[in-house]
């Protein structure tokens, strides 16, 4: 058994063998079989695999979106598995910043307003602040000047780039990207990613992100490939 705190220097989140089993009665799939990871602070890793390996059920477990049916998950040396769903919250609140593969955004807000949500539900910052920092966020991802346009209004790239500066809002020790990069061109792939690596190196950020692209992918400090529900070497 592990203890439940476990701290070692520059570890954000670690994983160790976990499963999970997604539908119902027959149709009862094995998705995840021990999977076992680690990121660390300053570090940007890539999860790549075929469609349906498990990428996202996994990045989903490590966000405390999803519970494991066995294993264990520390965020900051802290053991989230067990932990009640008001606990959950609090850590992925504070401490996880997440790109979902389909973004996500709430369709009747605008780019702002979605940036502004995780900041308003942590409530440390004035409204000004809040404001601000949204829009600083809106110039990193390129959309400076798109910030009051509603996310019906913005392209699917450009719903993606929010998404993006979503998940950095509150300046989370984890971030979690699910092809952030998947909806968009060339350039503005670059211009993410380069974001995401910044700022792993320059605020000590732990990134992981899903990628089906093999450039994205080389361009990360790890590469962990994966395949039927299982890391392998
Ligand atoms: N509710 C469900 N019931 C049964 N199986 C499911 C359910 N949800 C997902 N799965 C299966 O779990 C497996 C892993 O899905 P996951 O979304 O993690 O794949 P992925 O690696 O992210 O794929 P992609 O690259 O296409 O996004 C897939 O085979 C999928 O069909
Ligand atoms: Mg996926």
């Amino acid at each position: 058994m592990s203890a439940p705190v476990q701290s070692s220097p520059g570890l954000a989140l670690r994983c160790e063998n976990l499963h999970r089993y997604l539908g119902q009665g027959e149709g009862r799939v094995h998705v995840l079989r021990g999977v076992s990871f680690e990121a660390r602070s300053g570090n940007v890793t890539a999860i790549v695999g075929p469609s349906g390996c498990g990428k996202s059920t996994t990045l989903y477990l490590l966000g405390l979106l999803d519970q494991p049916d066995d294993g264990a998950i520390w965020i900051r040396g802290q053991l989230m598995s067990n932990s009640g769903d008001l606990a959950r919250t609090a850590a992925r609140c504070e401490h996880i910043g997440f790109v979902f593969q389909f973004h996500f955004l709430m369709q009747e807000f605008s780019a702002l307003d979605n940036i502004m949500m995780p900041m308003r539900k942590l409530g440390r910052l004035t409204e000004e602040q809040m404001t601000g920092r949204a829009q600083a966020l809106l110039k990193d991802v390129g959309l400076g000047d798109k910030g009051h346009r509603l996310a019906t209004q913005l392209s699917g790239g450009e719903q993606q780039r929010v998404a993006v500066a979503r998940a950095l809002a509150n300046q989370p020790a984890i971030i979690l990207a699910d092809e952030p990069t998947g909806n968009l061109d060339v350039k503005n792939s670059g211009l993410v990613f380069d974001l995401l690596t910044r700022l792993a190196k320059e605020n000590g950020q732990a990134v992981v992100l899903v990628t089906h692209n093999p450039d994205i992918a080389h361009r990360c400090d790890e590469i962990k490939p994966m395949r039927d529900g299982e890391f392998v070497p």
